[in-house]
This record gives structure tokens, C-alpha cells and sequence, in this order.
């Protein structure tokens, strides 16, 4: 059957060579690790963009990339490749740990930074945030809180901060009515985190593949479900990095299906996807 806008050929397009070309792109540009086996998601990832620009196949829409000087259709490519999914408190057993144990030793500090490294639309910082202002109560001006991401549309969203009210399911009694506004008319069904909360997450796009030795020493980096898609050499150059910018005695959290198993690292484990930069 013929499909609009030439997809004829795009739906036969991605041959052994634009699969090993794609890869390599992705590899080299933002250490995604697109394993043999990924082939149909590649093709359907990408098909409908070959189609939204009206090329004839995929091989094409690589050069097409290439070409771009601007860097905004490599930009698209990574939004099709990378997968944003998330939600509010996900792997509930960090903000335990946060609210337990790694905020009650920050409290009486004057000042401290916690990353959301790879923080998608939004949920994992605003999770950090309402569960660090239950606990720090006035004291939650010392949090600095910074959230980056590769996505530019991710982080438009995480900005905006609008969700399906049913995302707020699960969260602790309060939380809704504290810190979202519920939608009316045309926004009914949807939920907004407030002002005054989405005021406190300063937002930045950043490529975890690039430098980012001029940010500030840390004392929590959330990294989770991130590294899952980078090969393991790319991991360890990460983790080494993320080393680098912990304070002593600083945390890193990684998603729970990720384990650093085979990367060598200065680090002690604490427990499952939960490590910390030794005391000065
Ligand atoms: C599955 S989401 C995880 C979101 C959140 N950390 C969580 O665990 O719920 C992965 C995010 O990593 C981002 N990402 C992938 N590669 C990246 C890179 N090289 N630099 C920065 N962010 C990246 C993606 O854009 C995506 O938003």
C-alpha cells in the first residue's frame, strides 16, 4: 500500500549501512549505545521524521543531518532516539534515603547543591524539591537545586511543568493541593506545579558528553536511568567525571537496573544504586 509522503521507500530504508551510520552518530555525539537488536526502534523512530520532511528514505535524512550546521536535526534525532521516560518519586527507595539520611546531615549547612543529571520533563527534580521542603522546612533556601538535560523538549515541558492529574497518583497526602494548581477549562484533567516551586529548579540543557567541570562541587547527583544506553567505557568516563564534581563524602544515585558492575571507579558503594565520594 502506498503511504503518504514517499514512505515507500523510508518503511525499506534502514539497511545494515544507515543502521552502523546511525550508530555511530549517536555513539559519537551523545554516547548513546544503540545495541544490534534496535533496529525496528531506529526505523520507527526515524521513518516519521523522514516523512514530516518529505525525504525518500533514511539514508537521505542522515545526510540530511549531517549537513546541518545548525545542529537543531541532530538535536531532533536524539529527541526521536532517547526515551523520556519518568515519573514522580520513581524508585521511591532514593527519596527515602534523601529524606532519611542525606538531608538530615545537609540541614545545618549554609549552602549545597543537588544535580538532577538527565532530569527529562521535570519529576525527578520537583521529587527531589517537595520532599527537600518537607524536610528542610525554612531552611530550604541552602538547597541549590540544578536539573540539565540533552532534550531541549524534555526540558520545555520540565519548565512548563503540566501533567495528567493521574500522575500525582501515589504521592503523599498534601503534596497536590501544596504544590500543584489543578487546570480549569480547557486545562482541566491536567495539573501545574506552582510558581513559586518551578522558580526554585534552575533548568540548563546539557550534553553529559560534553565538559562540565565549571559546574559547582556537588553534594548529591542524581544520574538515574540515564547510562543504561551508554556503553561501558563512555559509563566509566561519565562516573570519573561525576567524581569529580561530588564534594567529599558526596553522593551519586544511579537508576537500580544500572549497577556500575565492570567500571572502574573511586567510589564506595553504599548500597544498591546508591555510592558515595570518600571523606576528605
Ligand atoms: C529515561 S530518562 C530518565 C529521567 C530520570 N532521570 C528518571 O530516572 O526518571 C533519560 C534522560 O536522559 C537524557 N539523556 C540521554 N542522553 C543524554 C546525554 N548525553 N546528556 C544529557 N542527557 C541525556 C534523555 O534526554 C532523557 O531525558
Amino acid at each position: 500500500m502506498k503511504q503518504p509522503g514517499g514512505m515507500q521507500g523510508a518503511a525499506a530504508g534502514l539497511g545494515e549501512r544507515e543502521f552502523r551510520e546511525v550508530r555511530e552518530l549517536a555513539r559519537r555525539t551523545f554516547g548513546l549505545d544503540l545495541k544490534p537488536g534496535k533496529e525496528a526502534l531506529v526505523h520507527a523512530r526515524l521513518a516519521r521524521r523522514v516523512q514530516e520532511l518529505g525525504l525518500g528514505s533514511i539514508a537521505e535524512y542522515i545526510e540530511a543531518v549531517k549537513a546541518d550546521r545548525t545542529g537543531l536535526e541532530l538535536e531532533r534525532l536524539i529527541n526521536a532516539l532517547a526515551t523520556n521516560h519518568t515519573s514522580f518519586l520513581r524508585e521511591p527507595q532514593h527519596f527515602a534515603l534523601l529524606r532519611e539520611r542525606i538531608l538530615p546531615e545537609l540541614a545545618p549547612r549554609a549552602s549545597f547543591w543537588i544535580w538532577s543529571a538527565g532530569c527529562s520533563t521535570g519529576e525527578e527534580p520537583y521529587s527531589i524539591l517537595f520532599t527537600a521542603a518537607e524536610r528542610l522546612g525554612a531552611r530550604l533556601g541552602a538547597m541549590r537545586l540544578l536539573a540539565t538535560d540533552i532534550s531541549t523538549r524534555a526540558l520545555e515541558k520540565a519548565q512548563a511543568a503540566i501533567y495528567p492529574a493521574e500522575r500525582l497518583q501515589g504521592l503523599p497526602p498534601g503534596w497536590p493541593q501544596k504544590y500543584f494548581q489543578r487546570g480549569t477549562g480547557r486545562w482541566e484533567g491536567s495539573v501545574r506545579v506552582k510558581p513559586e516551586w518551578r522558580a526554585r529548579v534552575d533548568f540548563r540543557r546539557l550534553n553529559l558528553m560534553e565538559d562540565f567541570s565549571f559546574l559547582p562541587r556537588m553534594a548529591v547527583i542524581f544520574c538515574r536511568n540515564v547510562m543504561i544506553y551508554f556503553d561501558k567505557a563512555t559509563q566509566e568516563r561519565l562516573v570519573r567525571r561525576f567524581e569529580d564534581r561530588l564534594e567529599p563524602g558526596g553522593w551519586l544515585l544511579i537508576g537500580h537496573s544500572e549497577g556500575l558492575m565492570g567500571v572502574r571507579h573511586g567510589l564506595e558503594y553504599v548500597m544498591p544504586a546508591v555510592y558515595r565520594k570518600p571523606a576528605a
